[in-house]
């Protein structure tokens, strides 16, 4: 069962920022980016992003990493941003596709195929996560990270809007979760780890403040976003307060 609406999404992405790109000011981005480039060094070829709006990932790996970008969504306007967004980067792409990953056929397959914020908005991830390796070739490498609501996330994100977490499937957000699926799928696990550190964006609050557990709790993450500026928290990573939590596998050939 999928946790989320595509009317959910289509709002959401009704007023993306564009050109929106990764931004190395912004902690969790920075965070992120330096761990893909760590763990898919070598990585050749075509990527999938499953979920890809609003294609700044998508623009970072053609850039940066040297592959052939190619993604899914099922958010039409959030697939409209996504073209818009690559065209005004001059990024050049395989196909972007808007559809319902959980119903498009694989009619090829990918060298790399991933997805950043995807499969914990499902109950049955097995499922999902099967539906990546139609996807991607023998050999391949899959990519799945997934934001991190468990620990000190928990208590914050329900002063300032329970109902995000309800949208989320909280029973994944481990790395011995990511560390069990591998054997399941005969896939190789390359690196899992929690990433990103301290994040104070990572909670989402509606506007305006309802109390003063919430006024308390906007003020500490406000604080936050500016200690976040400094680089030297990135490696500081633990269960308790890391914002995310990035796997990479090889599939058997
Ligand atoms: C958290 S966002 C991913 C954000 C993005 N990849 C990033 O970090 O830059 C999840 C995305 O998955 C898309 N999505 C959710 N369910 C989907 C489905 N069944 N088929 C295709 N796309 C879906 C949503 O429209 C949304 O754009």
């Amino acid at each position: 069962m999928e946790l989320t609406e595509v009317e959910f999404w289509d709002e959401y992405w009704a007023n993306c920022r564009l050109p929106n790109v990764v931004d190395g000011n912004f902690s969790f981005d920075r965070c992120l980016r330096d761990e893909l480039l760590r763990s898919l060094a070598g990585c050749r070829g075509e990527v999938l992003e499953v979920g890809c709006v609003p294609g700044k990932w998508l623009a970072f790996m053609a850039e940066d990493m040297g592959l052939v970008p190619s993604g899914i969504d099922f958010s039409k306007s959030g697939v409209e941003c996504t073209l818009r967004n690559l065209e005004m980067l001059g990024i050049e792409h395989g196909r972007i596709v808007c559809g319902d990953f959980l119903k498009l056929p694989a009619d090829r397959r990918f060298d790399v195929v991933l997805s950043l914020g995807f499969i914990e908005h499902f109950s049955d991830v097995d499922a999902v996560v099967g539906r990546h390796l139609d996807w991607l070739k023998p050999g391949g490498t899959l990519v799945l990270g997934v934001p991190n609501f468990r620990g000190v996330y928990g208590p914050i994100q329900a002063v300032l809007d329970k109902t995000v977490l309800d949208k989320h499937n909280l029973e994944i957000m481990s790395t011995s979760f990511f560390e069990e699926l591998g054997p399941r799928f005969d896939l190789i696990l390359k690196s899992v780890a929690y990433i990103g550190s301290f994040e104070p964006l990572l909670p989402m609050g509606r506007p305006g403040v309802t109390g003063p557990a919430q006024f308390f709790v906007k003020a500490f993450l406000r604080v936050c976003t500016y200690i976040r500026r400094l680089r030297l928290f990135d490696r500081l990573n633990s269960r308790f307060f890391s914002s995310y939590i990035l796997a990479v596998y090889t599939r058997e050939s």
